[in-house]
């Protein structure tokens, strides 16, 4: 791409992200702002100079080589690693009128840092890495927000039109499709943006296996709960019985119990949980009782990725599902264009090739594996972006949710969390072993 295309679609993607930014944080008023909606997140005002701050840190003072704008001490306040966010309300933070002020300050500044700096000359600068890692940080923090809006009580502030209805029911696709034994190309070493843990491609022998068309709908996890899963230990493993237990689960975060149906809270609005919309809200030991209770399994992560990149007739790996294209609004739900997942079948032109829909957007999926390096891992540009996290305590996620914008979101993308989180816009698909001779 050439330099000014390059700084255009920079300025573009960053306009965006703060678009976002500001319509989740003028939503409220500023005492909600300064609320804590939920211990597992931070109050809005912190996201909201915390995004700022970090622009500051990578594109003012180390591309720019420019002074701090406020005293240092406020560096320290934002600092997701010096302060869990049960702890970020005690902080003397920045007031919403403060934090405004500072982050279009700093937004002041990295645009008129935009039209001079040279693309080029440092790794950070290549390809406009360090732009492109803000970008994503501030659209990661955006799906936040927008996660603990969908925790905050009160009314409905928020509104988006509907998503699209299935082009054709999506009981007239087969359940599953089968994808073949064989190596493939996982994870990138060319996309420009792609962060330390999409790095670098490598090839992963995969056996052959059959994953589900679409992800679990709301529909398929109540055959799970009318059949008494959440009852029955066989289904469990024991961490997630235990912890079933503890936390007394019954249904996804969210869902009650209205006389005989059951009613979800969106957003502030509660209505009937619709069956054909892919199920969100579980943690990753509910998928994973589910798949058991379903005679399948949650897919490795490798297995997604095959699922969702691999092109058999070709042999190489797609950008994402349905080509190399970047995404728009006919092939996944993303960036928070509806404020739902869309109904099973709704974007039939994003299906991958071996035949899986709705892998990019909607709901993100919980896949079976650790979250760990590749081979060949190397940290950049910052230890704490990912190795910090890798090792057992946590599962990754693939293909990004109706909240994720496209700029934060590519089929080698990797999310991570704790399997017993609920609050990520999270779903999953299942997968299952091919008897040999079978694929
Ligand atoms: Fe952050």
């Amino acid at each position: 791409m050439l330099t000014e295309e390059l700084k255009e679609r920079i300025a573009t993607d960053l306009e965006r992200a703060r678009r976002r930014t500001e319509a989740l944080t003028a939503a409220v008023d500023d005492a909600d702002l300064v609320a804590q909606h939920s211990p597992l997140m931070s109050p809005l005002v912190w996201d909201l100079a915390h995004v700022g701050n970090q622009e500051e840190l990578w594109l003012l003072r180390d591309v720019g080589g420019r002074d701090p704008i406020l005293p240092p001490a406020v560096d320290q306040l934002y600092d997701a690693f010096q302060h869990p966010r049960a702890d970020r309300p005690t902080l003397p933070l920045l007031d919403p009128v403060q934090s405004r002020r500072y982050v279009r300050d700093v937004r002041g500044r990295v645009l008129d840092l935009l039209d001079t700096v040279p693309l080029t000359g440092r790794p950070l600068l290549e390809n406009g890495f360090a732009f492109g890692m803000i970008v994503q940080h501030e659209q990661q923090h955006d799906e936040t927000m927008l996660a603990t809006h969908q925790l905050r009580r009160g009314d409905c502030v928020l509104a988006a039109p509907p998503p699209p209805a299935a082009a054709r029911p999506a009981s007239s696709l087969p359940a599953d499709v089968l994808v073949p034994a064989g190596a493939f190309t996982m994870g990138t070493s060319t996309e420009v943006w792609a962060l330390d843990n999409e790095r670098p491609a490598h090839h992963v022998q995969v056996g052959a296996y059959r994953i589900d068309t679409f992800p679990v709908s709301n529909g398929d996890y109540l055959g799970f709960i009318d059949a008494g899963g959440y009852d029955d230990e066989r289904w469990w493993t024991p961490a997630g019985w235990n912890h079933r237990c503890t936390a007394g689960l019954f249904a996804p975060l969210f869902w009650s119990r209205d006389g005989d149906q059951w009613v979800r809270r969106r957003f502030g609005n509660v209505e009937q949980v619709p069956l054909d919309e892919p199920v969100v809200h579980v943690s990753w030991y509910e998928a994973d009782a589910y798949a058991r209770w379903a005679g399948k399994r949650l897919p490795t992560e490798a297995e997604w990725e095959k699922a969702a990149r691999f092109d058999p007739v070709s042999g190489r790996s797609r950008r994402y599902p349905w080509g190399d294209d970047d995404p728009t609004a006919e092939l996944a739900n993303l960036g928070q264009r509806h404020l739902q997942p869309a109904p099973l079948g709704a974007y039939p032109l994003g299906a991958s090739a071996v035949g899986g829909q709705q892998m990019m957007g909607d709901v993100w999926e919980w896949t079976s594996s650790d979250f760990r390096g590749y081979p060949g891992f190397r940290a950049w540009p910052y230890r704490e972006y990912s190795e910090v996290f890798f090792g057992a305590d946590y599962k990754t996620l693939r293909g990004g949710s109706f909240a994720t914008d496209a700029a934060a979101c590519r089929g080698t993308f990797r999310n991570w969390d704790y399997p017993v989180r609920r609050q990520i816009f999270a779903g999953f698909r299942c997968a299952s072993d091919v008897a040999p001779g079978q694929g």
